[in-house]
């Protein structure tokens, strides 16, 4: 029988690969926590009128990405596409008394059942926030704000670009949809298969087409502007103003609509400036309706974005991020006889309390096999303990970068190998950092007393 392959479009995230994901994780981390953002967690799976209703029936996500099926009870349910609907149920479920807006980011997988390249995955993780609970300018331009530091902060400053635009609010947008429509009715021989369904279902995202005759035709059609009430206008230009106060630097974008039906007002995307078809690092915007658009009695002003994660690690590979490799192998530990073996024992435990990585070759008789295996794991280090040195409690110490090899006291060695790793090198994590262990409250229970009365 063979082994059975992968799922398509899904990998294995390991090595390499995994130390930038994690580093990606820490500075989003960082960049949320310092901010005020608190972390959710959605379950992965969600009921698909729940995406139907929020992501929307004309966007390419609900029409052909869905990851759907039927669940044991005849419930239909989809692996989560993105975050923003969970994360709005879970608000409008549990956090509506908590004090408002309330922050939550997430790193989270996601699934998308689309023609997987590079860049573009079936499972994928998305590094997300969303602000619900008020109405205001300003947190579109801070949510703007943190995506760029988050681009700063893992090397990828100067690589973007930021595109904004306004989809103003539904009824200004119906007006003027209807004005697109019929415009390109008359048209319609100039579209593709891909427009026409659009000019159907969501003329909206003609604005987005890649044909150059729509294009074109763009140029002469309505333009939403002209649509606008004062309200909208002044929205769009205090969030350009805070913009320019947090110094973040924007291209307005007339065309830019994103995929995803619930938006309004201000919409965004930071693009690769590489120019690529996957170019999006990430992207966000305003929905104020999606709350009602999943059955709750008002709206709700809400503003989120999520970046790519897996887009954000090949952008640093490709432009050269390097990164320090925290889990090399400072000390590997090789012991000849039982008496050696039981000296490596305690020094490996040293070792590590001391914020070295250590390795120990047990179980493998040869010196040769073993030093081998600690070539191979890239150790800096080799100390071995043969039965001659268990007898002096001395070992031999290679250094593997140098190929040097000197004999210590076993006394001395870790000092040694910390002086040469140097000390910013180590690892140290002391959970008890983390936590602290209450005193129980202890009830006493009020003692009631009785008395006997003795009746003559
Ligand atoms: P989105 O633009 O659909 O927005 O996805 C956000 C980012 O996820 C994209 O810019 C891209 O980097 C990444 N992405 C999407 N699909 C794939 C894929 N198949 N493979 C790899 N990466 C992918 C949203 O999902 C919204 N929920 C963002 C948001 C939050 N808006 C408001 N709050």
């Amino acid at each position: 029988m063979e082994i059975p392959p992968r799922v398509r479009g899904m990998q294995d995230i390991f090595g390499e690969y995994q130390r930038y994901f994690t580093f990606l994780k820490k500075v989003a981390r960082h960049e949320f926590r310092t901010n005020g953002f608190g972390r959710i967690t959605t379950p992965i799976l969600e009921l698909k009128s729940l995406i139907e209703h929020s992501s929307g029936e004309s966007s390419d996500i609900v029409k052909k990405e869905l990851f759907d099926f039927t669940d044991k009870w005849g419930r239909e349910v989809v692996l989560k596409p993105e975050g923003t609907p969970g994360v709005m149920r879970a608000y409008l479920e549990s956090m509506r008394e908590e004090p408002q807006p309330v922050y939550l980011y997430y790193i989270e997988p996601h699934f998308r059942y689309d023609r997987p390249q590079k860049g573009r995955y079936r499972q994928f993780h998305q590094v997300g926030a969303e602000i619900i609970g008020e109405e205001d300018p300003i947190l579109d331009a801070k949510a703007m704000y943190t995506m760029q530091n988050i681009l700063d902060g893992i090397g990828l400053k100067d690589s973007y670009t930021l595109k904004i635009n306004s989809l103003w609010v539904p009824k200004e947008r119906e007006k003027y949809l209807l004005e697109l429509t019929s415009f390109f009715e008359t048209r319609k021989h100039l579209l593709d298969e891909t427009d026409l369904a659009r000019l159907e279902k969501n003329p909206l995202r003609l604005l987005d087409s890649k044909n150059e005759d729509v294009k074109e035709l763009l140029k002469i059609a309505p333009k939403m502007v002209d649509f606008l009430k004062k309200d909208s206008l002044e929205f769009y230009s205090k969030v350009k103003e805070y913009l320019d106060i947090l110094g973040v630097k924007y291209e307005e974008d007339h065309t830019l609509v994103r995929g995803l039906d619930y938006y309004s007002h201000t919409v965004w995307e930071f693009v690769d400036g590489s120019g690529r078809t996957q170019d999006a690092f990430g992207g966000g915007g305003r929905y104020d309706g999606l709350a009602k658009s999943i059955g709750y009695k008002t709206e709700v002003p809400a503003v989120g974005f999520a970046f790519g994660a897996e887009r954000l690690i090949e952008a640093m590979m490709d432009r050269g991020v390097k990164l320090k490799n925290k889990d090399q192998i400072h000390l590997y530990i090789m012991q000849l006889g039982d008496d050696a073996k039981k000296l490596s024992l305690p020094l490996n435990i040293e070792a590590r309390r001391r914020g070295l990585n250590s390795l120990i070759g047990l179980g493998t008789p040869s010196i040769k096999v073993q030093l081998k295996k600690a070539n191979k794991v890239g150790a800096r280090f080799v100390l071995v303990i043969g039965i001659m040195e268990a007898k002096k409690w001395v070992c031999q110490l290679k250094d593997m970068e140098k190929g040097t090899q000197v004999e210590v006291p076993l006394s001395e060695v870790l000092d040694k190998v910390i002086a040469e790793v140097g000390e910013s090198s180590l690892s140290f994590y002391h959970p008890t950092r983390d936590f602290i262990i209450e005193e129980p409250i202890i009830v006493v229970e009020e003692e009631v007393i009785t008395s006997t009365v003795i009746l003559p």
